[in-house]
Order: structure tokens, then C-alpha cells, then sequence
């Protein structure tokens, strides 16, 4: 099996990142409005496991966002986010192992989590390391359980992919620090069940 990031950095280079971007416009669209409208006061951001970056650089435009990050473990991708946007601020790290210099009040992931061979290590330490008390992490999953048409991906694209139901997921967020947990799906059509969206918040 290959080394998902090391497959990721062929697709920057191949330009397959871009078709990414298009395929999860719609549902990260949702996702950031749910995050993003009706905040009032400046906020901090991460992407965790940003690609090309699009959505550091989407989330830059918001009056509100005085500070975008995005991280990836992909070397391309990073290298492609950097040439696009040489004043953003991305890292080009393995999520478990990247701490920011100061805590943040938003984290989003798109199609990300499942990559690792515990998603529930990744998501105590963005509790942990990541987020300010009282901050917000949204993550979005084309890969889960109920999606039955996504189950062959790890063998299709030849990598680790954790499989893991809505309710699954929703526990993890529960029982590594987060409360008034939410999930739900977006994106949904006649072929496609949606994105799984969890989202949750660290206590004040
Ligand atoms: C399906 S792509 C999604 C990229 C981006 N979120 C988007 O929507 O375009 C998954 C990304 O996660 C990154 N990734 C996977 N496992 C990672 C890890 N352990 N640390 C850092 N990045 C990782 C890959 O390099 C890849 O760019």
C-alpha cells in the first residue's frame, strides 16, 4: 500500500488537485457558511490537511479571518499552495506532529481524517494542541460506513482508509474533548448519501 500523502503529492503535480477542489466545492461551501456566518469578532484558522490550499485562501477573503493556516503532509501540495499564494501561511507537516504557535479558533477538514490509522489520536490533539477553549473544529467525510458506494476506495487508490459510521465518528469527537457534537450531511443528491459533517466545540 502507499503512503497516502506521497499519492496526494502526485496529484499536485499531475494538476488531479484541481478536480479535488471542484469535487468538494460544493459541500465545503456548506460547510465553511455554517462555521463562518453570523461571527461577530476576529477569528483564526486552520485547514488541516489543506491540498493546494484553496480553502486557506477562500477563508482569507472573510472580513472577520485575521489568520488562515493550512497544513499538509503532501510535499506538492504544499509546494503548489505556497507558488498560488506566496503570502499565505502553509505548512507542509504530518497533522499528528504539527502544533501552531498559538491556538486557534477554527479548524476545518475536508476529506482528510480518515486517512490516519486512528482518527481519534488526530482529533484529541487538535483538542488539545490546536483549538482555543471554546473553539470550533468542523471535519467533512465522503468515506463512512452508510456511504456504501465509497468502500472501495482503499483499494482503488491503494491506501490506508479508516472505515467509521456517522455514530462512530460522533463519539470520537465526544470522547476526545468536544460537546454539543452535530452531525449531519451536506452535498446530498439522488446518488450520493452527502458528506458526513461532524462538528463540535471545546468547553470555555
Ligand atoms: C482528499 S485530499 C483533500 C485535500 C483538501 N482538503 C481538499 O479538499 O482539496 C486529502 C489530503 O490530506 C492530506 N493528508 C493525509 N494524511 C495526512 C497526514 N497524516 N498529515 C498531513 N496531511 C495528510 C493529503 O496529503 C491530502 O492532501
Amino acid at each position: 500500500m502507499k503512503i497516502s500523502t506521497e499519492i496526494f503529492s502526485e496529484w499536485a503535480l499531475n494538476g488531479k488537485d484541481e478536480g479535488m477542489e471542484e469535487n468538494h466545492r460544493a459541500a465545503v461551501s456548506e460547510m465553511l457558511s455554517i462555521i463562518s456566518n453570523n461571527r461577530s469578532k476576529p477569528f483564526s484558522f486552520i485547514d488541516a490537511g489543506c491540498g493546494n490550499g484553496w480553502v486557506v485562501r477562500l477563508m482569507k477573503k472573510h472580513s472577520l479571518c485575521h489568520l488562515a493556516i493550512g497544513i499538509d503532509g503532501a510535499v506538492e501540495m504544499i509546494k503548489k499552495a505556497k507558488t498560488i499564494d506566496p503570502d499565505g501561511i502553509y505548512f507542509c507537516s504530518d497533522l499528528l506532529k504539527w502544533i501552531p504557535e498559538q491556538k486557534v479558533d477554527l479548524i476545518h477538514s475536508m476529506e482528510v481524517f480518515y486517512y490516519l490509522k486512528h482518527p481519534s489520536e488526530l482529533i484529541r490533539h487538535m483538542a488539545l494542541n490546536c483549538l482555543k477553549p471554546g473553539g470550533e473544529m468542523i471535519m467533512g467525510v465522503d468515506f463512512y460506513l452508510e456511504n456504501k458506494k465509497s468502500h472501495s476506495w482503499p483499494v482503488d487508490l491503494n491506501t490506508h482508509m479508516s472505515l467509521f459510521s456517522e455514530h462512530d465518528w460522533v463519539t470520537m469527537f465526544k470522547t476526545n474533548g468536544f460537546n454539543q457534537v452535530q452531525s449531519f450531511r451536506v452535498n446530498v443528491n439522488n446518488e450520493f448519501p452527502g458528506t458526513l459533517v461532524v462538528r463540535g466545540k471545546l468547553k470555555n
